[in-house]
């Protein structure tokens, strides 16, 4: 099983982050799960299917982290620490984003559009962003800030509701 993406991720992460850093644990089935859905149908993917969905509740369960094989994430995802972390499964992120506890993205109301985040964002503990926005390139999210807006690439968004601070 080749997972580059996976491989990415725990670029991002120091040694022996597996033992250490439960986020991992939560990327790592988010792989399996991506990886399974790539392959021609079988009995070999179906069981996997029900394997990833078991290991998925658990560790959604044990680490409070939850987003499912139906988010698109690019390749160098990285968690820091673990905890009410929740993305929507219709939101796209781009490749080197990194996320913190507490972060929530999602929509604003039921049904309501979701974020788009491209290359490298940095999103802040506890951070909050919501509804049909995008976060552009090397964006920076302010820790515990509700992002309502969307955020051009280099900004940094801080606040409730989040102010747009221009690159520097
Ligand atoms: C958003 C962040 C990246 C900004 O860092 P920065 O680019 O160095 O910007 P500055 O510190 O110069 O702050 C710029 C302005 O935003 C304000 N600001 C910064 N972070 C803020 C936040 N989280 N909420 C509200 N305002 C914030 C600053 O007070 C400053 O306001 P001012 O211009 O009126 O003085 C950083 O403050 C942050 O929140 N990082 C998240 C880190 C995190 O989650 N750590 C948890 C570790 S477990």
């Amino acid at each position: 099983m080749k997972l580059p993406d996976f491989d990415a991720d725990r670029a991002r992460y120091p040694v022996s982050a597996f033992v250490r850093e439960q986020s991992l644990w939560a990327i790592a089935v988010y792989r399996f799960g991506r990886w399974n859905d790539s392959r021609p149908p079988g009995f070999s993917k179906k069981l996997c299917d029900r394997i990833y969905w078991f290991l998925f509740r658990i560790v959604e369960t044990l680490t409070g982290v939850s987003f499912t094989k139906a988010v698109e994430i690019g390749p160098g995802l990285r968690i820091h620490h673990f905890g009410n972390i929740f993305v929507h499964s219709k939101v796209k992120m781009g490749a080197n984003c990194t996320l913190r506890q507490g972060v929530t993205i999602g929509n604003r109301h039921e049904d309501g559009g979701v974020p788009v985040l491209e290359d490298e964002v940095e999103v802040g503990a506890y951070a909050q962003i919501l509804g049909d926005i995008r976060i552009g390139k090397g964006a920076k999210i302010g820790a515990l800030s509700v992002v309502l807006q969307s955020v051009p690439p280099g900004a940094t968004a801080v606040g409730i509701p989040a102010k747009i601070i221009p690159p520097k």
